[in-house]
């Protein structure tokens, strides 16, 4: 049995790969009682911060609605809601939401931030996103994977296509090495994931896990033979709008098409994304770029997104079990 009391979550290699199973695991048995009508509230009279430095749709109302399901209050303080930042520094803040609440979501910008709030709250934090991790995704992808592929996670394979040193390049890498998968990042050398945040340890953990590691800038020779292709934006939030000129022309060969999934071989290739996805005209960024560009789609197309191998809402709706897993183990019954 894994007692994860009072643990924070703030990336995947603060747990072992059983831990990890674990909340994935828990994270099925929450979502199965759900759907049966039986869920039984193991949160009731906690109360949990949600804070924001950074817009969101996905995981301020996963926390939301998990919390909700389960009992327990929230206070959300979205980006300027607070004195957070402009007025009052992450460690003041730790100290006084640590003397009120039982447990604090937090998406910032440094993960350095994350870290400090962890470290001073003393009650557990949950990484909602930092520039290095994004583990409550994670946490959901590999089960939506688990999910589709019907069979054990060390015989699933998964090429992440894009900028491989963003988040969800260092979080993918990582957490597939600890599930021993078949990991590919695909992406152009000045993209690759950064050496010692994550290709090491990911290196390190295959050892133990029988995970495959590559990273290449090859497509055709990275996809061959994946279960999943996975993207994400190639400009991720807090990034200067002044890169996405420079990201299209590194990554545009990277984009998710029709060709890409040919390239794969498998007939059944189901195509990921964490989103928000740039992949039609109906947001204001995506038409400006697309009509400063003439491009019709950035790292994957409408035609891909929309196909019946797209499993995206599915991640979607997995960030809710996910995240309510980690409340649940985290906070426990008191
Ligand atoms: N995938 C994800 O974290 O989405 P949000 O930014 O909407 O929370
Ligand atoms: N890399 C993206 C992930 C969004 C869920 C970002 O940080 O904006």
């Amino acid at each position: 049995a894994f007692d994860l009391r009072n643990r924070s979550f703030i990336k995947e290699l603060d747990f072992t790969p059983g831990e990890l199973g674990h909340l994935v695991e828990l994270a099925a048995e929450l979502k199965a009682e759900r759907r049966a009508g039986t869920e039984r509230p193991r949160l009731t009279g906690r109360a949990v911060a949600l804070v924001f430095g950074k817009t969101s749709t996905r995981t301020r109302c996963a926390f939301e609605v998990a919390a909700y399901e389960q009992g327990a209050h929230t206070t959300y303080l979205g980006p300027g809601d607070s004195q957070l930042g402009h007025k009052e520094s992450v460690a003041d803040t730790a100290r006084v939401l640590g003397r009120m609440y039982d447990g604090i979501e937090y998406r910032g910008g440094d993960h350095a931030d994350v870290e400090e709030l962890a470290a001073l709250a003393g009650v557990p934090v949950w990484n909602g996103l930092s520039d290095s991790w994004h583990p409550t995704q994670t946490l959901a992808d590999v089960l939506t994977m688990k999910e589709h592929a019907g069979r054990p996670l060390r015989e699933v394979s998964f090429a992440y296509l894009g900028d491989g040193r963003n988040n969800m390049g260092h979080s993918l890498l990582v957490t597939g090495a600890m599930f021993g998968m078949d990991v590919r990042v695909v992406a152009p050398k000045a993209l690759w994931p950064d050496a010692g945040l994550a290709v090491g340890p990911a290196e390190e953990l295959a050892a133990a896990t029988g995970a495959r590691i590559t990273v290449t800038d090859d497509v055709i020779e990275g996809v061959k033979g994946v279960d999943f292709l996975y993207t994400d934006v190639w400009v991720s939030l807090g990034e200067p709008a002044e890169v996405w000129d420079e990201r299209i022309k590194l990554l545009l060969p990277y984009q998710v098409n029709d060709a890409v999934v040919r390239a794969t071989g498998n007939p059944s290739v189901r195509f990921m994304h964490c989103l928000p996805a740039f992949h039609d005209r109906r947001t204001r960024i995506g038409r400006e770029i697309f009509d400063r560009t003439g491009l019709d789609a950035l790292e994957v197309t409408g035609a891909v997104f929309d196909s019946p191998r797209s499993i995206v809402f599915d991640q979607a709706e997995n960030r809710l079990h996910a995240v309510k897993a980690v409340m649940v183990a985290t906070l426990g019954s008191r």
